[in-house]
C-alpha cells in the first residue's frame, strides 16, 4: 500500500510537472530546437571520439554520424525561433535575444555550421585523417554561434 501511495504520488507529480511545461511559452518549439542541438551534439561525439582516438576509426559509423549531422543542417527549423521565444523571460530556452535583433548574424552563424557539415560529411568516411581535419571547423562553427547567441552556462 505505501508502494502504491508513493507510486501515486510520483504520478501527481509527474502530471504537475508536464502541465507547467506546457504553459511555458513557446515550449514546443524550445523543447524540438534543444532536441536538434542535443542531436547534433550526439553526432560530434561519435566523431570527436574517433578524432581524438578514444573510439577505434570506423568508416561506417563516421560517415553515418556526418550524414546525421548534415541532416541537422539541411532540415527547416524556422518555425522553432519564433520572435518572443528568447530567454529574457523564459528560463526553459538559453537563446538570447540578440539572436532576434536587427542585424544579427545568426544566419552566417548557421552557414558557417552548413560549410562545415558539408565538409566532415566529404571526408568523415575517407579516413581518420580526413575526418581529424574536418572536425577543427565543425568545432568552431557550434562554438562561435554559442559564444554569440547562447547563453554562457560557465
Ligand atoms: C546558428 C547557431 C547555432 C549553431 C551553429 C549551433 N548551435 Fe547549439 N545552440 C544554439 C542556441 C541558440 C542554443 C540555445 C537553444 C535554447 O535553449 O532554446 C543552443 C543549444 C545547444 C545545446 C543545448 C541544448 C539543450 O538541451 O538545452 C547543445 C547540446 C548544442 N546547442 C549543441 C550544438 C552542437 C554540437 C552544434 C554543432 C554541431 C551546435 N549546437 C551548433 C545555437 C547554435
Amino acid at each position: 500500500m505505501k508502494t502504491f501511495l508513493a507510486g501515486l504520488t510520483a504520478a501527481t507529480i509527474a502530471l504537475a510537472g508536464a502541465a507547467t511545461a506546457q504553459d511555458t511559452p513557446f515550449a514546443s518549439q524550445i523543447k524540438a530546437r534543444q532536441g536538434i542541438m542535443e542531436y547534433r551534439a550526439l553526432q560530434l561525439g561519435v566523431l570527436g571520439g574517433m578524432a581524438k582516438g578514444e573510439v577505434e576509426y570506423n568508416a561506417e559509423a563516421a560517415q553515418k554520424a556526418a550524414d546525421n549531422l548534415m541532416a541537422t543542417v539541411t532540415l527547416d527549423a524556422s518555425m522553432l525561433w519564433p520572435k518572443g521565444s528568447d530567454n529574457s523571460a523564459n528560463p526553459a530556452t538559453a537563446a538570447l535575444p540578440k539572436i532576434w535583433e536587427e542585424g544579427s548574424d545568426i544566419g552566417e552563424k548557421a552557414k558557417a555550421l552548413g560549410e562545415a557539415a558539408t565538409a566532415m560529411k566529404a571526408a568523415a568516411g575517407t579516413g581518420l585523417d580526413g575526418l581529424k581535419s574536418a572536425m577543427g571547423p565543425v568545432g568552431g562553427a557550434c562554438g562561435g554561434c554559442h559564444k554569440a547567441f547562447r547563453l554562457s552556462t560557465n
